[in-house]
């Protein structure tokens, strides 16, 4: 039975909404969505969109909408709890029985048992006087010691076991990790070495990390574990856990002393993918507590690179995501302990959207004046936009590409996308008839001489379509009754020109033109409340421009970039099925 938010959102991440959503409405792809008639009223248009990536649905006929579970209460008229149950078996996700529960607690308290040793040993033994004078040297003191579970691994080869196998059992601590099997039993996994205490959500130990005070490897880690997988947890989050709450944002760092000493200098929000490389599980796990999360990774080849997968898996997971630098071959820990932490803060506050960082790693490696430079960028930039899966993400991206390389942002994200469909279309058996939306309807009728423009400005300014076909609307209202193709492209700029000939000369057949057009136009009308929020959005962004308020005006700009999203997923998801 599901019990947590946690749960349900493992549920939804699991289940494919369209395939749910499938067995009752018969749905069909519409450029990032899909479409179909509304089974919750009656539609005669396809006015029901599903989105996959986003996992939602919306009507634009009746105005309901929701999630995969709320679609399943509806639709089945069952509560919320019986909708979780069903979707949470088709997800195999399991719920502990007591049982089970039972075992785990047992390996809980073991746990425990080991990180006390630890610290008793650190505190209390001979053997602990260099992991005493190496915390200390770092600037980790005897106060702090236990608050965040730091202990120390005796020279030797059973120290733990001979304190915690009589009263635990070998195997229960080989299974933690905690020893290891070789050929003549077993012995100790962590020894000689500085231990950090990795907790669960609510603060219990489920790992360690073992530092060497010299040799390889410098950081010895817990094995996955029943308790423990590295991938979904995040070194700090129980201390780090209120302030990103109450902040909703976090600092995500490298490593255990960058996480200790920002602790320690008051900046309760960070936290650790533990290495280099971030998953899709700590991204997740991240997500549930922050909106928006400051990467600052160690300033080498290394962290760099991480950096950029991180940052795609972040963006992916619907976090708005900033990165710090810091000076070559810095770390966090480094920053604050030289230079304090108000330098830190320093970085973090300069901290720029994931894509402007890319974008001025990319102008530090290549010239963008030249056409060579131009090119190899683009071609760098495709790979790179190949693992950005939202499209508003996508969009951002080519904006700012657009202002490195001095060229118009459509043509790059034209690019881009063609990156992404080279691999598809090249076992593609045929190319499907492009999907035209209400907008585009209305463009072809005109254009055509189907339809004139008063008919269109009974409901609908130039101002109310899409970017790109503005020009044309404009070039429309303003000519006589029915205008000459070729008068009408007279001084307008290339792209449109070249939009009014495709759409003009369009293979599309209308069986009945006067429907089509009260259906493209009722359609269209839903649409200027979008307009007027992305007016006060902008006003907004403009008013932040001029107090400085970049974190502000960071969100605000997402915010766009997402409502210029929705926007066009209700314009491609409107769209009839004329033609
Ligand atoms: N790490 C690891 N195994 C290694 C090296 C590193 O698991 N062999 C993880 C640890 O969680 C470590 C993090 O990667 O904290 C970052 O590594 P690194 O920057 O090398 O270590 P620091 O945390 O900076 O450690 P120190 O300050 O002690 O050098
Ligand atoms: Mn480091």
């Amino acid at each position: 039975m599901p019990r947590d938010r946690a749960d349900i959102r493992v549920i939804k991440e699991r289940i494919d909404i369209i395939s749910v959503i499938s067995r009752y409405v018969s749905l069909k792809k519409a450029g990032a969505s899909h479409k179909g008639k509304c089974p919750f009223h009656k539609d005669d248009t396809p006015s029901f969109v599903v989105s996959g990536e986003k996992g939602l649905w919306h009507c634009f006929g009746c105005g309901e909408g929701g999630d995969v579970i709320g679609f399943l209460m509806k639709i089945e008229k069952i509560s919320f709890i019986d909708a979780a149950k069903r979707l949470a078996a088709e997800a195999g996700v399991e719920f502990q029985t007591k049982e089970q529960e039972g075992d785990r607690e047992k390996l809980r308290l073991a746990m425990a048992d080991a990180a006390r040793h630890f610290g008793e040993n650190l505190r209390n033994t001979k053997g602990g006087k260099r992991a005493r004078e190496y915390l200390i040297e770092r600037g980790y003191g005897e106060d702090v010691w236990e608050r965040y579970g730091l202990g120390c691994a005796l020279p030797g080869w059973d120290n733990l076991k001979r304190a915690l196998s009589s009263q635990r059992g070998e195997r229960q601590l080989v299974e933690l990790g905690l020893l290891v099997e070789g050929e003549k039993g077993t012995y100790d996994r962590f020894r000689d070495r500085t231990i950090f205490s990795v907790l669960d959500l609510s603060g219990r130990p489920i790992a360690f990390g073992g530092r060497a005070f010299e040799g390889e490897p410098k950081y010895l880690n817990s094995p996955k574990t029943p308790l423990f997988d590295k991938g979904r947890t995040l070194y700090g989050l129980s201390w780090a856990r209120d302030a990103l709450s109450e902040g909703r944002k976090a600092v995500l760092v490298e490593g255990f002393t960058d996480v200790l000493t920002l602790h320690c200098a008051g900046l309760t929000n960070a936290v650790a993918s533990m290495g280099t490389a971030l998953t899709q599980g700590q991204a997740d796990l991240l997500g549930r507590f922050v909106d928006e999360v400051v990467i600052v990774y160690d300033c080498d080849a290394a962290g760099g690179a991480a950096a950029l997968r991180g940052m795609q898996i972040l963006g992916n997971s619907g976090l708005a995501v900033r990165v710090a630098r810091l000076a070559e071959g810095d770390d966090p820990d480094a920053v604050v302990r030289r230079d304090g932490a108000d330098a830190l803060h320093e970085a973090l506050d300069q901290a720029v959207p994931f894509y402007r960082f890319y974008v001025e790693e990319l102008r530090a490696q290549v010239d963008p004046s030249s056409i060579g430079g131009k090119e190899r960028i683009l071609a760098e930039a495709r790979e790179f936009s190949r693992g950005i899966r939202s499209l508003p993400l996508r969009q951002a991206f080519a904006t700012e590409l657009s202002g490195l390389l001095d060229l118009p942002s459509e043509g790059i994200l034209r690019e881009l996308r063609r990156g992404r469909r080279l691999r598809p279309a090249a076992d593609a058996v045929f190319v499907p008839k492009d999907a035209w939306t209400p907008e585009e309807d209305l463009l072809v009728m005109l254009l055509r001489g189907d339809i004139d423009w008063k008919r269109v400005s009974a409901v609908l300014a130039p101002e109310d379509f899409s970017q790109a076909n503005r020009p044309i609307a404009q070039a429309l209202a303003e000519s006589e009754e029915s205008p000459n193709i070729s008068e009408l492209v007279e001084g307008m700029d290339e792209e449109s020109a070249r939009r009014v000939s495709h759409y003009a000369l369009a293979a599309v057949r209308f069986s009945d033109v006067d429907k089509a057009t009260d259906d493209a136009l009722l359609k269209l009308v839903q649409l200027p409340s979008f307009a007027k929020k992305l007016s006060e959005l902008d006003r907004e962004i403009a008013a932040c421009e001029e107090n400085k308020d970049r974190d502000r005006q960071n969100e605000l700009t997402l915010k766009r970039v997402d409502l210029l999203m929705e926007k066009k997923l209700a314009r491609e998801g409107m769209h009839g099925n004329e033609g």
